[in-house]
């Protein structure tokens, strides 16, 4: 069996047509565009091109975008204030502190900062407890960004029995949550779990996101599950890998995302989809996503 590539890329390039027309239909209303502030604190690497590629999913879309870059001798609270200036701010309408942030920051602090309804990260408590319940809301990217996925395959989640490899409040838990709503039977396994082997060769569906090369090995994953790739770790050569050995694997499943090309190009589809949502939310005067 050789599985179906997920082509995350022209998924999302698709989502971003789709999000490009909705923001021109708004032209024509006399809306102005959805606006997304990104704040990136501090000299990561990983996440200057991260917000990089966010920015410019932003232009193709005709979405109205800043970044605020700021030095990592910032202080917590002169960070909250520049958050508080987004929250009221009018022509805002959407949010996004990058992760990680330096040591010095409390990043749950940072988050509770940002009004809910901007929060396009989904990771404000108030839009992750809409989540648990199963509420509308703003849903956390990268896990919306694999079920646009599935849904993208025709698969039906319904009663399969999936594997969620990670427990971050990032990927692992909304992603767990998600699966759960749509009806299927969750797993979530981490550093302490035993027989993870096992675990995995059950599943109908594994979405690994440890954040460890090569982690999950071909042998096993069960012969025509899909893969979920969320993992992508820069090696000593330069060359992007998964937490999926990828072709092993490839010979079992019946589905795979590769990366890169999987789910990293999803998240950012996902993020403009939820800075229209977040749009669209303001001008119902909502005061809850
Ligand atoms: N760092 C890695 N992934 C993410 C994400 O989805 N959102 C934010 N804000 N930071 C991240």
């Amino acid at each position: 069996m050789s599985a179906g590539i997920i082509d995350g890329k022209q998924v999302s390039q698709r989502i971003l047509d789709q999000v490009k027309a909705r923001v021109d239909a708004r032209r024509t209303r006399a809306l102005r565009p959805p606006g997304l502030a990104v704040i990136r604190v501090g000299e990561d690497a990983a996440s200057k091109i991260y917000v990089r590629n966010k920015l410019r999913a932003c232009e193709r879309c005709g979405i109205e975008s800043t970044v605020l870059e700021i030095p990592d001798t910032t202080t917590q609270a002169e960070l909250l204030a520049r958050i508080d200036d987004l929250n009221h701010s009018e022509i805002i309408d959407a949010i996004l502190v990058q992760l990680p942030l330096p040591s010095h920051i409390d990043s749950d602090t940072v988050t509770d900062g940002i009004e809910p309804t901007k929060d396009v990260d989904g990771f404000h408590p108030c839009n992750v407890g809409r989540l648990m319940l199963g509420r509308t809301g703003l849903r956390p990217c990268t896990p919306r960004g694999v079920m646009t996925l599935l849904r993208h395959i025709g698969v039906t989640v319904t009663g399969m029995d999936a594997v969620v490899l990670g427990r971050s409040n990032i990927v692992g838990r909304p992603m767990a949550l998600e699966l759960m709503h749509a009806g299927a039977t969750i797993t979530v396994c981490h550093s302490r779990t035993r027989g993870l082997e096992d675990k995995v060769a059950a599943a109908d569906l594994v979405v690994a996101a440890l954040g460890k090369p090569r982690f999950v090995e071909g042998s096993w994953i069960k012969t025509g599950a899909i893969v979920v790739d969320v993992g992508i770790t820069r090696l000593a050569d330069g060359s992007l890998v998964g937490d999926v050995d990828f072709e092993p694997a490839r010979r079992r499943a019946a589905w795979i995302t590769p990366v890169p090309g999987g789910v990293g190009p999803m998240t950012v589809a996902s993020l403009l989809e939820n800075t229209l949502q977040a749009a669209e939310l303001r001008e119902t005067g909502a005061t809850t996503p």
